[in-house]
């Protein structure tokens, strides 16, 4: 009797450790930490590991990093991103979502209460967490939820990504951004280095297993080129590549267009593709790679004037993995098989990030009535707009002239380092650059960020901030009014 009493008691002692392993984990499924193995298997995971029975949890960062009515579409593509993560079986314990939360009842919005992300789409707004919205939609507070550090937080709903060592991260931004920066609703802008840093720390923290990154922002490329090394377990692809714009879509005048109350794009080129993709296949059968390859098609938009390049870097290897292990599969498509085809056809035209707040005041201040008060204040929407770009333009451009010479000036500030290095060496001298130019030339704002090249290449040349205080002085002898202006707006660094 004593031999089996025995394997008993150490059956019963292995039963004890894998449920004290499972608990942290666990925390994350309700509780329930004994599953049968037909309820766990949403969890459970076959990578050819000899321990494949170990419990994952997917953890997802969703992030919209605008405001504004003109920006709808940023905040319109996290919302739907949280559709497909939730109807793919992730838990809103495990989603954090960032949006400023300007939209549905912004006086502009058509459909009080109701956001869309495609012509025809339903609302993807309804159910979204608003973990973090307004003023603390911060670089920081993103910072903080990716290591799962609280006491790093202000505001917002302390959500952070709580993650364990076979965990499988998936993280989510849109919004405008420039080479090396990205940006935020609220406070400076994200720098690559810090992101990339943070990167590192939660590898280094043995808190996830892997992780993929989806980016749409204007020369996202950036963020990633010659800084995220391989080896970190993390898997990114970008909207576009470190020079140039990503593309707005189912903007006003486009074919598809939004429906004709609606002035302002509700979507982004790159991010539709992901998540219409995303929305009509079976995720178990589909890998990353399969969907970059989608993506990157339709992004490219045929080549045309209005479409980017997507990129991916980091350990592509990972872009084996099907999808399933990061957004899980909304089972109504489980009996899909895999066909490499694009439900949509390429739009037929784009709108440059950049430009989609002109498109927005123009299209309002055409709709308006004659001599109504809403056609005067899109008017001068429009006019700020203009005016703070060509301030900015004329001063960066002065600067560049002051510094380097009339000749190589416009040389220097828009010359481009070959592919695989990163932006610039030294990323203390950008920002303390870029604070410079405001605190003489105000703020350089979501347009101003495509800049950010030019004040890199300016570290690069070995300008001292004493150099670039007198060129800024000369160049800007005021700081602009207006809602532009850096008097409102704050510093970028
Ligand atoms: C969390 O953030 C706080 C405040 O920024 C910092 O002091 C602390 O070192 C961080 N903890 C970890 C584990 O990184
Ligand atoms: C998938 O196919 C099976 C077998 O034909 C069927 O019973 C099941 O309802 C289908 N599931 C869905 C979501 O359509």
């Amino acid at each position: 009797m004593s031999r089996p009493s025995t394997a008993m008691a150490s059956l019963l002692l292995l039963l004890l450790f894998a449920v004290a392993g499972l608990s942290s984990a666990a925390r994350n499924l309700d509780g329930d930490v004994i599953k049968l193995p037909s309820e766990s298997s949403r969890f459970f995971h076959n990578d050819g590991d000899a321990d494949g029975d170990s419990v994952e949890t997917r953890w997802a960062v969703l992030i919209a990093g605008s405001s504004g009515f003109w920006n709808y579409r940023h905040q319109a593509d996290v919302c739907h991103a949280y559709q497909v993560l939730k109807r793919g079986g992730l838990k809103d314990e495990n989603i954090i979502v960032f949006m400023y939360d300007d939209i549905a009842s912004n006086e502009e919005n058509p459909r009080p209460g109701v956001i869309i992300n495609s012509p025809h789409g339903d609302d993807v707004y309804g159910g979204v967490p608003k973990d973090y919205t307004g003023e603390d939609v911060t670089a920081n507070n993103f910072f903080a939820v990716i290591l799962g550090n609280k006491s790093a937080l202000t505001g917002g709903s302390g959500k952070v990504v709580d993650s364990g060592p076979n965990d499988h991260v998936f993280i989510y931004y849109s919004d405008h951004g420039g080479p090396g920066v990205l940006g935020m609703p609220a406070g400076p802008f994200l720098y690559a280095n810090d992101l990339i840093d943070v990167l590192k720390k939660k590898h280094a923290s043995g808190t996830y297993r892997s992780m993929v990154f989806y980016l749409e922002a204007c020369e996202s490329g950036s963020i990633f080129e010659g800084l995220l090394p391989e080896g970190l377990n993390i898997y990114a692809t970008t909207a576009a590549n470190a020079e140039e714009s990503s593309w707005g879509t189912y903007c006003p005048g486009e074919t598809p267009g939004p429906p004709p109350e609606y002035e302002t794009c509700l979507a982004d080129l790159y991010s539709v593709a992901w998540m219409e993709d995303s929305d009509a296949h079976n995720m178990q059968r589909e890998t990353l790679h399969q969907q970059y390859e989608l993506v990157k098609r339709r992004t490219a938009n045929d080549n045309s004037a209005y479409g980017s390049h997507v990129m991916q870097y980091g350990d592509i290897r990972l872009s084996m993995e099907n999808l399933y292990l990061y957004i899980g599969s909304n089972p109504a498509n489980d009996n899909l098989t895999f066909v490499d085809d694009n439900a949509l056809r390429p739009s037929s035209k784009g709108v440059n990030q950049r430009d989609a707040d002109l498109l927005h005041f123009w299209h309002k201040f055409k709709k308006a009535p004659e001599g109504s008060t809403r056609k005067s204040e899109a008017q001068k929407q429009f006019v700020e707009v203009m005016t703070h770009r060509m301030h900015v333009d004329h001063g960066i451009k002065l600067i560049g002239k002051l510094l380097f010479g009339i000749e190589k000036g416009p040389e220097v500030l828009s010359s481009v380092r070959s592919a695989g290095q990163p932006l610039v060496d030294d990323w203390s001298c950008l920002k303390g650059l870029v604070r410079t130019f405001e605190t003489h030339c105000g703020s350089l704002s979501q347009y101003g960020m495509k800049h950010m090249r030019a004040f890199a290449n300016i570290c690069n040349a070995g300008i001292t901030k004493r150099q670039m205080a007198e060129a800024s002085a000369q160049a800007c002898d005021r700081i602009p009014q207006g809602p532009w202006s850096s008097l409102s707006r704050g510093f970028s660094s």
